[in-house]
């Protein structure tokens, strides 16, 4: 039996459902028959911090895995086959879906992608029990070369929250990454709706002074640095010393596009299985796409202070959370109970990122 329209219509809306750093929303997708191709959209992934289309890649994997949780629903079957390399095209996946009438879906982690979100509201101090954590952090081994670490002690999280600080003190001094970042900022509604895409600034739940002040920065960046240095750090020490627990996706075979199509796969898989308990995650990853144009690209951008204060932090980070040294952290976020955001951030319209679907 083929897919009807409305299902492929379904499918590739929840798929875009997916998260992307800065919410870049960085897929292309057509169908032919019952067959879905996902290419990179070479013109939404130009971000200093997409080393060789890492992030990009990473969204990807998020995307499928709400398409396979979602057909999981629908009790449509899914055959992934993954590109071995970006080509001139840049497919990264070509989906099958096929019917299937009698099996019985278990899973219904498919119906929480709406609900999922990125929230980063102060959490309220509740703990997460050990039970709860094991539970989330529980994988399926077909996600091979990719692992999971956790940590909640507060001298452990004082320490990372350190780490993590001092990564945003980076970004915030580094003229590229910081112009990037200003850019991904929809400072109104109207910027917002318009676009689409993007960081909406109320989805940022900043104090209003301080989106005020970041504002009156972004239209002249050398206002950035008459602060101290360190008062960018500050927000990753509150924000993360005050969560539950902070957690790791690391990839452990080599880094390549299988593995991070995977690691994404894993976020988006852990991340629906954490709203289903209504605890929240805010990534914090800027470090370890930093770390990552280091082993990469040579840490071509950085000056020579900035990769050898890089190159410590990995180093330290490593250490906490006991990763191994040929191991590489990809995806660093904060896991909490909190009240729900104060605004989810949109999504471009499907005719945006989709071919005609027949
Ligand atoms: C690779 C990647 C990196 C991200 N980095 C951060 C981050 O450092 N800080 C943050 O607050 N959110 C981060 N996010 C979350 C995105 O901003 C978020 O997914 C996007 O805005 C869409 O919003 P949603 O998750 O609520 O759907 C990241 C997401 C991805 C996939």
């Amino acid at each position: 039996m083929r897919l009807s329209l409305k299902e492929k219509h379904r499918i590739t809306i929840q798929g875009a459902k997916a998260p992307s750093g800065g919410n870049i929303q960085p897929w292309h997708v057509s169908w032919k028959g019952d067959e879905m191709f996902v290419h990179l959209d070479s013109k939404r992934k130009q971000s200093f911090l997409d080393v060789g289309s890492s992030a990009s890649i990473f969204s990807i994997g998020s995307f499928v895995e709400n398409i396979v949780q979602t057909s999981e629903i629908m009790k449509i079957q899914v055959e992934i086959i993954l590109s071995e390399k970006i080509s001139d095209d840049a497919l990264i996946a070509q989906l099958k879906f096929s019917k299937q009438t009698k099996k019985k879906s278990t899973n219904i982690l498919g119906g929480y992608i709406d609900e999922r979100t990125t929230n980063r509201k102060f959490y309220d101090g509740r703990l997460i029990s050990s039970a709860e954590i094991s539970e989330i952090m529980d994988m399926p081994h077909m996600f091979k070369g990719v692992s999971l670490r956790t940590e909640f002690l507060n001298s452990k999280k004082k320490e990372i929250s350190e780490i993590v600080g001092e990564g945003d003190i980076i970004r915030t001094i580094h003229d590229k990454l910081f112009s990037q970042m200003m850019l991904e900022i929809r400072w109104n509604d109207m910027e917002a709706e318009l676009s689409r895409d993007g960081l909406d600034i109320k989805t940022l739940e900043l104090p209003k002074y301080v989106a005020r002040m970041l504002n009156l920065i972004s239209k002249d960046l050398k206002i950035r640095k008459l602060f101290p240095r360190n008062v960018y750090g500050e927000n990753a020490k509150v924000m993360i010393n005050g969560s539950s627990h902070v957690g790791c996706i690391c990839i452990d075979d080599k880094v390549n596009l299988e593995s991070l199509f995977n690691a994404g796969r894993v976020l988006e898989y852990v991340w629906l299985k954490a709203t289903a308990k209504e605890i929240y995650i805010q990534p914090w990853t800027v470090l370890t796409f930093m770390w990552l144009r280091l082993s990469q690209n040579k840490g071509q951008g950085f000056n020579e202070d900035e990769v050898r204060m890089l190159d410590s932090l990995e180093l330290r980070f490593k250490k906490v959370f006991s990763i191994k040294k040929e191991s590489t952290p990809i995806f660093i976020f904060r896991i909490f109970k909190s009240k729900p955001p104060s605004r989810k951030s949109l999504r471009r319209s499907l005719s945006d990122y989709c071919k005609a679907l027949t």
